[in-house]
C-alpha cells in the first residue's frame, strides 16, 4: 500500500523513546491500580466482612489477569504487525510475579501467621494449595532471569525454553482455581482456562505451522522410494 506521497506505507506504528516511556509510564500506573484499590478499601473498612479473604481472592485473580494479559502480547503483536507491543511485555509478566508475591505473601501472613509447620502440611494436604505453590514457584526463575544481564548470560535460547515454563503455570493455575471453587461458581476458572487454552492454542497451532509442509504437499522434488532396480 502506497501514501499520497508515493512512500510505502507501514502500518506498523513505532513510538519514539519518549512515547515508550510514557506509555509504560501510564501501563504501570494502571497496573497499581488494583493495590491501591486494596489498600483504600484497607483504610476505609471497604475489604467486607472477611478482609483476609477478600484480599487472598483479589491479589489472586489479578495474579490471573495479569498471565494472561502477558500472553495475549506476542498473539496481538503478530496479529496487528505492531512490534514495539513486545517491549511491553516484560513489565506485565513482572507485574504478574508482583500480584502472586502478594497473593502468597496473604497466605503466609495474614491466613497462616507465618506458621512453616502449618503451612508444610497445608501445601502437602490441600491439592489446591500445592497447585498453587507450584504455579508460583514456577514464576520464581521467570522473575529472577527478567533482566536483559539475565538474558545475556543464558543466552537467547536457554533464556526462551526457560520461560516456556509460562504455560505450565498457567494450566497449574488454571487447576488452582478450578479447585478451590465450589461447583456454583466454575463459571469463573472456566472462563479463565477458556482464555488460556485460546493463547495456548494459538502458539501451538504458530508452532505446528514452523514446522514447514509435509513432504506430500512439499511437492514435485520427492521421488517414491524404489527397492528394486528394475522390476523382479
Ligand atoms: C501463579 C500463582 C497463583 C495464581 C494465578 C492464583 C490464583 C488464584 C485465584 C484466581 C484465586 C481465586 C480468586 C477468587 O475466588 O475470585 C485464588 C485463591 C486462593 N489462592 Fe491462589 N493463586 C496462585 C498461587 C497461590 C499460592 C502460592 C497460594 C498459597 C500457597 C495460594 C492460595 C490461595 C488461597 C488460600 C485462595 C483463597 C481460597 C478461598 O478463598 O477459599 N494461591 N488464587
Amino acid at each position: 500500500m502506497k501514501t499520497a506521497s508515493g512512500r510505502a506505507f507501514n502500518p506498523a506504528f513505532s513510538p519514539t523513546p519518549n512515547q515508550l516511556a510514557a506509555v509504560k509510564t501510564a501501563l504501570f500506573a494502571v497496573a497499581l491500580i488494583p493495590l491501591a484499590s486494596l489498600a483504600y478499601g484497607g483504610f476505609n473498612d471497604g475489604l467486607g466482612a472477611n478482609p483476609i479473604e477478600f484480599v487472598t481472592r483479589q491479589t489472586g485473580t489479578w495474579t490471573f489477569n495479569f498471565l494472561l494479559i502477558t500472553l495475549t502480547v506476542t498473539p496481538l503483536r503478530a496479529l496487528s504487525g505492531q512490534h514495539w507491543l513486545l517491549r511491553l511485555r516484560r513489565m506485565l509478566g513482572l507485574f504478574c510475579f508482583f500480584y502472586a508475591a502478594l497473593h502468597f505473601t496473604t497466605y503466609l501472613w495474614l491466613d497462616q501467621f507465618f506458621d512453616i509447620d502449618a503451612i508444610a502440611r497445608d501445601i502437602v494436604k490441600r491439592p489446591f494449595i500445592t497447585v498453587g505453590f507450584a504455579a508460583f514457584s514456577l514464576l520464581l526463575p521467570l522473575a529472577a532471569t527478567s533482566s536483559n544481564r539475565a538474558i545475556r548470560r543464558l543466552g537467547g535460547k536457554r533464556w526462551q525454553a526457560l520461560h516456556r515454563s509460562v504455560y505450565l503455570t498457567g494450566i497449574l493455575a488454571a487447576a488452582h482455581y478450578f479447585w478451590l471453587v465450589k461447583a456454583t461458581a466454575l463459571i469463573y476458572p472456566l472462563i479463565y482456562a477458556g482464555l488460556l487454552a485460546i493463547l495456548l492454542g494459538w502458539r501451538a497451532k504458530k508452532r505446528i505451522a514452523s514446522y514447514g509442509p509435509f513432504p506430500e504437499k512439499a511437492g514435485a522434488s520427492l521421488r517414491p522410494i524404489r527397492f528394486f532396480r528394475s522390476r523382479p
